[in-house]
């Protein structure tokens, strides 16, 4: 695991867009896997800077998001296809059939999972998984006691998951109790993982899924048995981790080959 503390939340989105770049450069039928919340944004704000001013080219770029709430139709507001077409998609030359979100309408839940599992499959596994954390350590929305095999099922909200979400939804709106979500066991299938985890709020999760022990109470922990995760925070997301200036260290004295 990479540890990488940047100054701001900016900077640690520019960076991760670089590396999101990079990979699309080298590998232009990359397989992209999603996230959204607050901490992707401005990453994917620069995705679409180096789209409009770099020719960064989605073409032929797949994308597969982590999850979405059961009950909202993709257009609603605060559905994760509307937030993924609002704040990238929609800017960028995706095209719109190598797009995938699990059905927040399905009526067949069991049946729509498994066709995700096999799309992620076909399309041959995702290269590169961007990641947020949630306040409680969860990925996805796989949370605290998550199978660390699970793959991609419906899951019940905790309300402490419920009322960090809640800023999404309009006033008095109803948040979903239900989600679809990719397994702990599709994540970590991924061949590279990218975790953005910013402010005071995630400083805990973070500490504890770096340098705690593996444990199904902080589902991102079992990220430490990943082979490539990077996880990029600001300053106030790692005010709790013990071994911060070996992590400031290591990454000021990384070898040229593997900057981006
Ligand atoms: C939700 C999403 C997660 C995300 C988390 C943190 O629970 N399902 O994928 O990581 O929120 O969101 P934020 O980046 O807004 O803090």
């Amino acid at each position: 695991m990479e540890v990488i503390i940047q100054p701001t939340a900016a900077d640690a989105g520019l960076l991760a867009a670089r590396m999101i770049a990079a990979l699309v450069r080298s590998k232009p039928t990359a397989v992209l896997g999603l996230a959204t919340g607050g901490s992707p944004v401005s990453l994917y704000r620069e995705l679409i800077r180096m789209h409009l001013e770099e020719d960064l080219d989605f073409s032929q770029v797949t994308t597969f998001n982590l999850d979405e709430y059961l009950g909202l139709g993709p257009a609603h507001p605060a559905s994760y296809f509307n937030f993924m077409w609002t704040h990238l998609f929609r800017y960028i030359n995706v095209r719109p059939e190598r797009v995938h979100l699990p059905d927040g309408l399905a009526s067949d839940i069991p049946a729509c999972c498994a066709d995700y599992e096999a799309a992620i499959r076909n399309a041959g596994g995702i290269d590169l998984q961007l990641l947020g954390i949630g306040s409680d350590g969860h990925i996805g929305f796989n949370e605290p006691v998550s199978s660390f095999s699970s793959r991609t099922r419906i899951k019940t909200l905790t309300p402490r998951t419920r009322a960090d979400n809640a800023p999404f939804f309009g006033p008095g709106e109803e948040i979903p109790q239900h989600v679809i979500t990719m397994g702990i066991g599709t994540i970590m299938e991924a061949r590279e993982v990218i975790l953005l985890g910013f402010g005071a709020s995630k400083a805990d999760a973070l500490a504890a899924a770096i340098e705690g022990p593996v444990a199904q109470l902080v589902p991102a922990s079992i990220l430490q048995f990943h082979p490539k995760t990077h996880v990029l925070m600001d300053e106030a997301a790692a005010q709790k981790l013990q071994r911060a200036e070996y992590y400031r260290h290591v990454f000021a004295n990384k070898p040229p080959w593997q900057r981006v």
